[in-house]
């Protein structure tokens, strides 16, 4: 039986923009729950979950002060039970997300780490004197571009945070830390969730020494790429380490876990920490946000990917995140289209973002308005835009909160004559493309567990079209995507081309030959000719 989150979709939820069950403005548990029916229609398989646990809110709930509680704006622990009682019931699971590498500062294991040198938690976090000249221990630096070391007054230590000042790193290295967070698995495993996104998870461990990265990978403002970094992340241990995760997910039965990473890691890293699928399931792989969206680069990724990767190994695709600007911001509309369609149609668990299935654009928000720290200690680096209230119809607040309540962030007028609603019954909106590719892949193996063949076109015609075989012993489907803004034949090699399934560009089947109208992507039958 082939592996269950192989073939799946996962759909990702930042909870806070969801569907408020209350009216305080801000998206919660019941609200989501009341709308788990909309994605079992939708035909995603997978909810992942933004952080629901007590947190000052800092980083939004990655900053975490109470790893098995829930926080009361976002509901309780027997909102949690409902909740995966009524996805299970409509065949939907659930992953929650896992944020090891950093605590808030307000978890007691802090509180009680940073209240003396002798105390029962100090080794928990990662705290070293200032270097022999003074000043930071390191030259590591944090997401924010400053020094990744805190000076704690009080003793005159520093301590690691390699996001905000106020999500200091936890020893991976000390045995404590494993087996406590090893508890917090369990104790979400044991009621019910289906596995985690574990936040971050190539922080866990930093060279024992704490080097400096070395001079020459540093830029004029003394950083460094963090995905290249020799010593503050990804070291070599890392993948035992990953494997004792692994084992506490596997010791109950069909678990996932997913690991998220530093963006831009080679193809070869991201294999490696798939181990011989015995690490993590899925080590997400971010490129889609990156690469080009041309033919020439997706092409030579893709095949890079499935090259590097384990044969016991499976890739994954990503068009968007709560840390990164939408896909219909990045691409326009009609890329977005054909990207939903390549999202879905490549060999590989895809991610899809809340409200991408709808077109959503990102929301600017007024600086006064602002909520995203990031935005703070780097200007314009905000994430506020693409974690915009999820619209469900074009009433006040577009029944995402009661109609008196202010939303935490705006909707945006945009995003409202997107709404659910208003694309519900329209077999040309984008939300109406996502679900028929989402129940086409149902009907379809070939195009989930099914094996892929890209079509090589070299420097011919068609020069900017994406194309590939996805293939199982019952069906052949070629897809193709014209990643230009022209009009580009169709070629379909050796293969002849019989029913078109889908088009990006109408609902209307076009004829099998029908040059390629730009920037659209098609699945069409095909038999070997
Ligand atoms: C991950 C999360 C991001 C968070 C950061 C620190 O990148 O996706 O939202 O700010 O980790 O936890």
């Amino acid at each position: 039986m082939v592996d269950w989150w192989r073939a799946v979709v996962i759909y990702q939820v930042y909870l806070r923009s969801f569907q408020d069950g209350g009216s305080d403005g801000v998206g919660d548990l019941r609200g989501l729950t009341r709308r788990m029916e909309y994605l079992a229609q939708l035909g995603v398989d997978v909810v992942w979950i933004s952080p629901f646990h007590p947190s000052p809110q800092r980083d939004f709930g990655y900053d975490v002060a109470d790893y098995t509680a829930v926080d009361p704006v976002f509901g309780t622990l027997a909102d949690v039970d409902t909740l995966l009682g009524r996805a299970h019931e409509l065949g939907l699971r659930v992953l929650m997300d896992l944020v090891p590498n950093h605590t808030s500062e307000e978890h007691p294991w802090f509180a009680d780490a940073r209240s003396a040198t002798t105390s029962a938690h100090r080794d928990w976090y990662l705290w070293r004197d200032p270097a022999p000249g003074g000043g930071a221990p390191s030259n590591w630096r944090a997401v924010t571009g400053e020094s990744a070391w805190v000076l704690d007054a009080k003793s005159g230590q520093y301590y690691l945070a390699s996001f905000l000042p106020v999500q200091p790193d936890l020893n991976w290295r000390n045995p404590d830390v494993r087996t406590a967070m090893y508890d917090v698995m369990r104790f979400w495993l044991d009621r019910g969730v289906d596995g985690f996104r574990v936040d971050m998870v190539d922080y866990l461990l930093k060279d024992e020494r704490f080097r400096d990265e070395p001079p020459s990978s540093l830029d004029a403002h003394g950083r460094y790429e963090p995905a290249t970094a020799l010593y503050h992340l990804n070291q070599p241990d890392l993948l035992q380490l990953l494997g004792e995760l692994r084992g506490v997910v596997d010791s109950y039965p069909d678990r996932l876990l997913v690991g998220e990473l530093e963006y831009r890691l080679p193809a070869a890293k991201l294999a490696a920490y798939a181990g011989d699928g015995n690490l993590l399931h899925l080590p997400i792989n971010f490129w889609l946000l990156f690469l080009p969206f041309t033919a020439r680069a997706l092409h030579a990724f893709v095949a890079e990917y499935h090259d590097a990767l384990p044969r016991r190994a499976w890739p994954n695709w990503v068009l968007g995140s709560h840390d990164v600007s939408r896909v219909a911001t990045r691409l326009g509309p009609d890329r977005a289209r054909a990207a939903m369609l390549l999202l879905l149609t490549l060999r590989g668990t895809p991610f899809i973002y809340y409200g991408d299935e709808l077109g959503l654009t990102d929301v600017p928000v007024a600086p006064e308005h602002v909520r995203d720290p990031w935005n703070a200690v780097r200007p314009g680096a905000g994430r506020d835009p693409a974690r915009s209230p999820m619209p469900w119809d074009a009433g006040t607040n577009a029944g995402f909160t009661s109609r008196g309540a202010t939303t935490w962030l705006p909707i945006g007028t945009s995003n409202i004559a997107r709404s659910v609603a208003a694309q519900r019954d329209d077999p040309d909106s984008m939300l109406a493309l996502t679900r028929r590719l989402l129940h086409l892949r149902r009907a379809r193996p070939a195009l989930t567990t099914g094996a892929l063949h890209l079509l090589d076109h070299g420097e011919d015609a068609t020069e900017g079209v994406l194309a590939y075989i996805r293939q199982d012993e019952d069906s052949q489907l070629l897809v193709a995507v014209n990643t230009t803004g022209e009009t580009k034949p169709l070629e379909t090699g050796e293969w002849r081309p019989g029913r078109t399934l889908v088009s990006t560009r109408s609902r209307e089947a076009s004829a099998p030959s029908e040059d390629l109208a730009p920037f659209e992507g098609r699945i069409v039958e095909v038999q070997p000719s």
